[in-house]
């Protein structure tokens, strides 16, 4: 089976096309970070517009890639939701005009799927079932991965996600959108190593005892802080940008372990765009070696959007189903989406 993925839930234009007998044949994307850089955040008219001018281009570039021929695809996946609803438009109708036309199916992939199951493209992927911590920009999750679309929810944000308080850090800081990278970047400059008094700041829910987050009040904690320096130079930022991320790396790296013990499995998986923090990473191996459990990421590119993620997640479920899905191309999408009622492929 070979299927077609498209992305297009936020601000990037992803396409790529699997074969789960010779796995992803190629992908293409476009980010629009440029476009959207100069107002500080996604602007949505402007995301779905261009989304438009992106997806028939590069439809044909992962063809020509791939070296094969639309006639040649069993089937369309494409993000249904959660996202920006005009920009999921695109990618929606786009993707079940072409699959009506070429008689195929098209397969509503839920964006956050695809994420979960991106460190699944990566060779020798644990087997079901496992843990699965995914950290994105609107999502802070620790789950029970049980098989595709059997998913328990351990543990979620209370408030704001992982990426979301990278993102408000770094404008707190004066740095540009996306923050995560930024924050991540600005922190290896950083003349403190250690924590200390001067750098303090809350790991927040870390002795919980559950498995739940909350990080909006660490956001508020780095305001507090950057405010205690006047004048605020290069060099306290660099330190604030390093403390503020070793507070989330440590509570999300004794929140996952916390979450193997409890549920006694010994294989984590870690995605969304947070999964390509490398201090996460550094941290997770640690605890991983510590504790005696396996970890599997996404390579760097397929933590954020990206259109392999969906063309995998539409071919996983493919294949568990039991016939392939009649359509009759009629389209909706999901802007809000709740992960929690998706159900085992039939
Ligand atoms: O998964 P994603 O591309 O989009 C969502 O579905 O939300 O995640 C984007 C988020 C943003 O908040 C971005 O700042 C964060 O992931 N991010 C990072 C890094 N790269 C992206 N956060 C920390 N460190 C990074 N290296
Ligand atoms: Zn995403």
């Amino acid at each position: 089976m070979r299927v077609l993925g498209i992305e297009s839930s936020c601000d990037e234009t992803g396409l790529a096309i699997y074969d789960t007998q010779a796995g992803l044949l190629s992908h293409a994307l476009y980010s629009q970070v440029a476009l959207h850089a100069e107002y500080g955040g996604v602007v949505p008219e402007l995301a779905s517009r261009d989304h438009i001018r992106r997806v028939v281009p590069l439809t044909e570039q992962v063809l020509q890639d791939a070296d094969c021929t639309l006639q040649s695809i069993d089937a369309i996946a494409y993000t249904q939701g959660p996202g920006l609803s005009g920009a999921l438009l695109v990618g929606t109708s786009y993707a079940t005009a072409l699959a009506a036309g070429l008689g195929i199916p098209a397969l509503p992939v839920h964006h956050l799927e695809g994420h979960l199951l991106a460190p699944l493209l990566e060779p020798s992927p644990p087997a079901f079932p496992f843990v699965a911590l995914l950290v994105s920009g609107g999502h802070t999750q620790l789950m029970r991965v049980d098989g595709i679309g059997e998913y328990a929810l351990l543990g979620d944000t209370l408030d704001d996600a992982a990426g979301e308080a990278f993102d408000k850090t770094a404008k707190l800081l004066g740095l540009g959108y996306p923050g995560g990278p930024q924050v991540a970047s600005l922190a290896k400059e950083a003349t403190v190593q250690q924590v200390d008094k001067t750098y303090h700041l809350p790991k927040p829910m870390l002795h919980s005892g559950d498995l739940n987050f909350s990080f909006s009040g660490l956001k508020t904690a780095v305001l507090t802080l950057a405010n205690k320096f006047q004048p605020l130079t290069d060099e306290h930022k660099a330190n604030i940008a390093w403390a503020f991320q070793a507070a989330v790396t440590e509570v999300l790296t004794v929140k996952s372990t916390r979450a193997l013990k409890q549920t006694g499995l010994k294989h984590l998986i870690v995605s969304g765009g947070v999964g390509a923090n490398l201090a996460l990473r550094q941290q997770l191996n640690i605890a991983a070696k510590k504790h005696r459990f396996s970890i599997r990421y996404p390579r760097l590119e397929f933590c954020t959007d990206n259109g392999a993620m969906i063309a995998f997640a539409g071919a996983q479920r493919l294949a568990a189903m039991q016939s392939l899905p009649s359509n009759d191309y009629a389209f909706s999408v999901k802007p809000r989406w709740d992960m929690a009622t998706l159900r085992k492929p039939l």
